[in-house]
């Protein structure tokens, strides 16, 4: 998703800001731009296509200490050298992570003013919107100081949006700012004693220096390279103090890895250590009485997030007795839910700035839900704004397919089941130690399944998924969720079109699909649940349907064309029973010459609606 960042300081900020922009490069995006102030003079270079393009275009003689720079991911208009960012009206310049819902009809407003636009986006009326407020406010220029006079333009402008925005202006009348207004989108600013630094993560922000600000929305804030002010919406200067943010990522890069992906799969179970080892932590400061009078759980999250609380419903449901449902967030947040002060809503996300998600508890804090926010980022909108929180700690994510993350969200789903259980008198605290202790053994086990896949997925079993059209996923109870996280791994970086049924619903239809060697990889790990998934086999093979079976289980011969042994661990088995998927889809990319790091159009952390 789009990613800002802005410099102000004594260094060359072309410079700094490529670098920023390529460290922001994870969250996907198709153009990137910069803009730079050259000699009093604004300057714009912006270009479809990587961060290097429009690095190359930057004159070498360009040596200023002021630049915000971009990388968009298309939502308004065709990825293209136009419609990259920053967008200009004159002297002013704006980068935008966000979606102005409301620009059609501001456009139109600007057009009838006799504005011509440049590009397709919605970002490019913030510029004209600036510039013509600057315009109307000349008439008190002699009243106000100049530059008070600017920021009150950009608020007049920004009090014309609808939407969400994180936004950094820099305007050649004022050459030594740079001004920042944040609602919905994130943007952290760091400070050092001679340069300021903006960006839409905490961790490259901090790159700059270890003193950050975390926008909250509705802040403005101005920049200079000794000075941060901020401001709320009424224009009035607020205090805000920095915290100290101290990276606990090794700056290793691949570590030896040809990818991120391959790297983070192996940092799987040293995620599930740390997050088993510190979730207690977090569950002391949980409220204990709101727990106690819960009648209702709902598991909120996109994409792998999502699927990772529909893997914790069975735990959470059999170990507590409190009802759980499971909501994909952007479904959730237009559902007006039957939820009160007796429903937990757990809020689940790596980034902690998925729109949606935030969207979601932004709804479920309205109805008085308790919400609880499973983050990896502890500094994100949703970690400051839930109620509480527990942080997974895989460490930073940075491969768009999410693979680490999910494992430490099983952890710290489950484990948090089994601490409500015990508030809830459910289960005794020796049991609940007990169930733990299986929890903290997926730690080694995850690392026995990695080495065994790593050895044994080979090319015969990639040569088995590469050349598919299409693969169905099935499974039944947490099985289902894997085999729904499993197709998502699989299709978002290999582009194989993959399907995820529960294995009981598919004669409702699906299986119309099955035909003469169609590939169905089924998950069986449950037991209970075993001889169901097995029917559904029976039914695919008897259509033509090659299966390739994931289990811990024994299975009849005639039930599948291919067997891949997991180990168990009982109810726990999802944390590790995920990772021959994860490290099938990786060597799958690989050997469809696909980059799985940064899978088409896709973007890490989708900060737009
Ligand atoms: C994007 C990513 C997915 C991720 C989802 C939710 O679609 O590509 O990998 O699962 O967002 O992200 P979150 O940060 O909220 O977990």
């Amino acid at each position: 998703m789009c990613g800002i960042v802005g410099y102000i300081g004594s260094k060359r900020a072309a410079d700094i800001v490529i670098d920023g922009l390529k460290k922001l490069e994870y969250r996907g995006y198709d153009s990137a731009g910069v803009g730079l102030i050259e000699n009093g003079k604004l300057e714009i270079i912006k270009k479809k296509g990587r961060v290097v393009n429009t690095e190359e275009s930057i004159p070498k003689t360009f040596n200023g200490g002021v630049a915000i720079g971009h990388t968009r991911w298309a939502t308004h208009g065709v990825p293209s050298d136009n419609n990259s960012h920053p967008h200009r009206s004159e002297s002013i310049a704006v980068v935008h992570n966000g979606i102005i819902e409301n620009y059609a009809v501001l456009k139109k407003e600007l057009e009838e003013e006799g504005i011509l636009f440049q590009s397709e986006t919605d970002t490019e009326v913030i510029p004209h919107l600036i510039k013509s407020a600057i315009s109307h406010s000349m008439s008190d220029i002699h009243k106000k100081k100049r530059e008070a006079c600017y920021l009150h333009a950009v608020l007049m402008a920004i009090k014309k949006l609808k939407g969400s925005y994180a936004l950094a202006i820099l305007n050649s009348d004022f050459p030594d700012t740079i001004v920042c207004v944040k609602k919905g989108s994130p943007l952290v600013v760091s400070k050092s004693e001679s340069s300021v630094f903006v960006a839409s993560d905490v961790e490259v922000a901090s790159s700059h220096g270890k003193n950050v600000y975390i926008l909250e929305d509705d802040e403005m804030v101005l920049l200079r390279s000794d000075e941060v002010s901020f401001f709320d919406m009424n224009g009035r200067e607020k205090e805000k103090d920095p915290m100290e943010y101290i990276s606990n990522e090794s700056a290793d890069g691949f570590a030896g890895n040809p990818h991120y992906m391959l790297k983070e799969i192996k940092e799987i179970p040293q995620a599930i250590h740390e997050t088993a080892k510190s979730v207690e932590n977090c569950f002391l400061k949980l409220p204990k009485w709101k727990l106690n009078k819960l009648k209702k759980i709902i598991i909120v999250g996109c994409g792998t997030a999502y699927h990772a609380g529909l893997s914790a419903k069975t735990i959470l449901e059999t170990h507590t007795g409190i009802p759980v449902a499971n909501e994909i967030a952007s479904e959730f947040r237009y559902s007006n839910p039957i939820i009160d002060k007796n429903t937990l809503v757990i809020l689940v996300s790596q980034s902690g700035e998925t729109a949606d998600t935030i969207a979601a508890l932004d709804i479920a804090k309205k109805k008085k839900a308790l919400t609880l926010a499973v983050v990896n980022n502890a500094t994100s909108a949703l970690a400051m704004e839930a109620d509480c929180k527990i942080t997974t700690r895989a460490g930073k994510e940075i491969a768009v397919a999410s693979t680490k993350a999910y494992n430490s969200q099983l952890v710290a789903l489950y484990s948090f089941a089994l601490y409500l259980s015990v508030v809830l008198r459910k289960i005794n605290s020796q049991k609940a130690r007990e169930l733990k202790s299986k929890i903290m053994e997926t730690t080694s086990i995850s690392r026995q399944v990695i080495e065994m896949g790593l050895d044994k997925i080979d090319k015969t079993i990639i040569d088995i998924f590469k050349n598919e059209k299409a693969v169905m996923f099935l499974g039944r109870g947490v099985d289902y969720a894997t085999a729904a996280e499993a197709s998502l791994k699989l299709k978002e970086i290999s582009y194989i079109h993959c399907e995820s049924y529960p294995a009981g619903e598919l004669k409702h239809g699906t299986i119309a699909l099955i035909e003469e060697g169609y590939l169905v990889v089924a998950y069986l790990t449950d037991s209970l649940l075993k001889d169901k998934t097995l029917n559904a086999l029976y039914e695919v093979k008897a259509r033509g349907a090659k299966v390739f079976a994931i289990t811990n289980q024994e299975l009849p011969k005639d039930a599948y064309d291919y067997i891949y042994h997991v180990p168990s661990i009982g109810i726990f088995s999802p944390i590790t029973s995920i990772i021959p998927m994860q490290i099938i889809s990786y060597f799958t990319a690989i050997a469809k010459d696909y980059d799985p790091d940064k899978p088409r159009n896709l973007a890490k952390s989708v900060t737009v609606e």
